[in-house]
């Protein structure tokens, strides 16, 4: 007789919320084994049944049993509460079962049943907080070393996704929800709205809806999800909603369509548009750096450069890309550009400004050096993956060295001479354009 392991979610608790198939998977099973507080919860399905109930650090003990009782050629139900495959026992249970050798041909077969996972049962009762972009991020460091999670946390702010917190505090993790709230607050407003929801559906059901410097002080448990906000989520009658954007395309929800957009089509802002709304705003907007156009549309320099190099014009700025064979000879160029203005960008905002000769870099295996009496500056060259000329008429002449995540690894600039750039310099400059600048792939 062969034995068949079934791995249930049961949704967030009430019955009504428990799939038809969750409940087949456990009334056709011998055996049900579970956390001693999901075997509460499911307890009037459990007539005439082996129960198994273990402790909250028995998962391993679980599975293993599961196993077990799978070769004894049972049907077991291993029983978890919302989804079985979110932070649940069904990666647990595959890690045990191939490490004892079964494979999927094996005569024990595994099946899963989905169940409706906390964060779809706690939105459900705020309103609709996660109809765009959303990640879920468990606060537990039992198994996860709190530099990930924080660097989790940090990218999903970053990229404002609506966030949802599992395992936000226990008895014993009472911190982890402070420090979740301060790398949050570096990215979203103080009054972005976030929900508590304990219990959804069950007994102690409780809600607060919230903003997120109040978050850390609610109260918060072992039961509770905690629902952020992205930038544009709002709280209007009681309601936590999350547009999902329609406001970009039209004038209202059932309205005409905005200027310069289409129904059905993507956006202006599209991936295929973006570069050029890019370009129209730069050539509106006299005087902005590449610093300042890549903040305002939230991107890296690289990209704010391979948007104006694609085009015919961005106002007064111009880019080109220089060959990707040619990226060392950029160097060699530069040394016919005269004395020039270095800028070397720290992460954190620090910016130096040098005055130097391409003639004097030296390259010592990765790195590009230049050390003079005033300074020693070193730049790792394995960093840079691209390099764009990159100019705004009479104002700047330069080229910029990219790494591969599109952030500057520094810049040269030719220097003006008495107040203007000579023709000789601007004339190698052009040169340097001619031979080394890709040709532009018209979009
Ligand atoms: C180990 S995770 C299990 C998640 C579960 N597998 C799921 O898909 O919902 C436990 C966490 O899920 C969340 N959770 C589970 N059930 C919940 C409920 N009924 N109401 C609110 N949060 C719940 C809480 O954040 C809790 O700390």
């Amino acid at each position: 007789m062969n034995g068949k392991i079934y791995l249930v979610g049961f949704g967030p608790g009430a019955e009504e919320h428990m799939s038809f198939k969750a409940k087949a998977a456990i009334s056709e099973s011998d055996v049900v084994i579970g956390y001693s507080t999901y075997i509460k919860l499911v307890k009037d399905l459990l007539d005439g049944k082996e129960v198994i109930r273990k402790g909250m650090t028995e998962e391993i003990d679980r599975c293993i049993e599961a196993y077990e009782q799978a070769k004894l050629g049972k049907t077991v139900s291993l029983i978890s509460s919302g989804d079985i495959g979110v932070y649940g026992m069904a990666g647990p249970t595959y890690e045990v079962l191939l490490q004892a050798g079964w494979t999927p041909n094996d005569a024990i077969k595994v099946e899963i049943v989905p169940g409706s996972t906390a964060l779809s049962a706690c939105a459900s009762l705020v309103g609709a907080p996660l109809t765009h972009d959303f990640c879920s991020i468990s606060l537990s460091d039992l198994l996860t070393p709190w530099t990930v999670i924080a660097r989790r946390i940090e990218a999903a702010g970053s990229a404002d996704f609506v966030v949802a917190l599992y395992n936000p505090k226990s008895g014993r993790r009472t911190q982890q929800i402070v420090e979740a709230q301060k790398i949050l607050l570096r990215y979203r407003r103080p009054d972005t709205p976030v929900a508590i929801v304990k219990s959804a559906y069950r007994r102690r059901q409780d809600i607060q809806l919230v903003r997120l410097d109040e978050m850390a002080g609610c109260d918060i448990g072992m039961l509770t999800t905690v629902l952020i906000g992205n930038s544009s989520t709002f709280i209007q009658e009681g309601l936590m909603i999350t547009p999902r954007g329609y406001a970009n395309k039209y004038n209202s929800l059932t309205g005409e369509t905005k200027d310069g957009e289409q129904a059905g089509v993507s956006l202006s802002m599209g991936l295929e548009g973006w570069y050029a709304c890019l370009r129209q705003y730069v050539q509106e907007n006299e005087g902005l750096t590449l610093e300042k156009i890549a903040d305002y549309f939230g991107v890296v320099v690289g990209e704010v450069l391979s948007a104006i190099a694609a085009g015919e014009s961005a106002g007064e700025h111009r880019a080109a890309r220089i060959q990707s064979d040619k990226l060392k000879d950029v160097i060699n160029a530069c040394q016919s550009w005269g004395r020039l203005r270095g800028i070397v960008r720290a992460e954190a905002g620090a910016v130096s400004e040098l005055f130097l000769h391409a003639q004097d870099f030296q390259q010592r295996g990765d790195w590009l050096n230049i050390e003079t009496d005033a300074f020693h500056c070193h730049i790792n060259w394995s960093k840079v993956d691209s390099a764009y000329l990159a100019c705004r008429e009479d104002k700047s002449y330069a080229v910029n060295f990219i790494d591969n995540k599109g952030h500057l690894v520094f810049r040269l600039l030719l220097m003006k001479d008495e107040g203007s750039f000579s023709a000789d310099k601007l004339a190698a400059y052009w040169q340097t354009w001619q031979v080394l600048a890709e040709e532009r792939v018209n979009e």
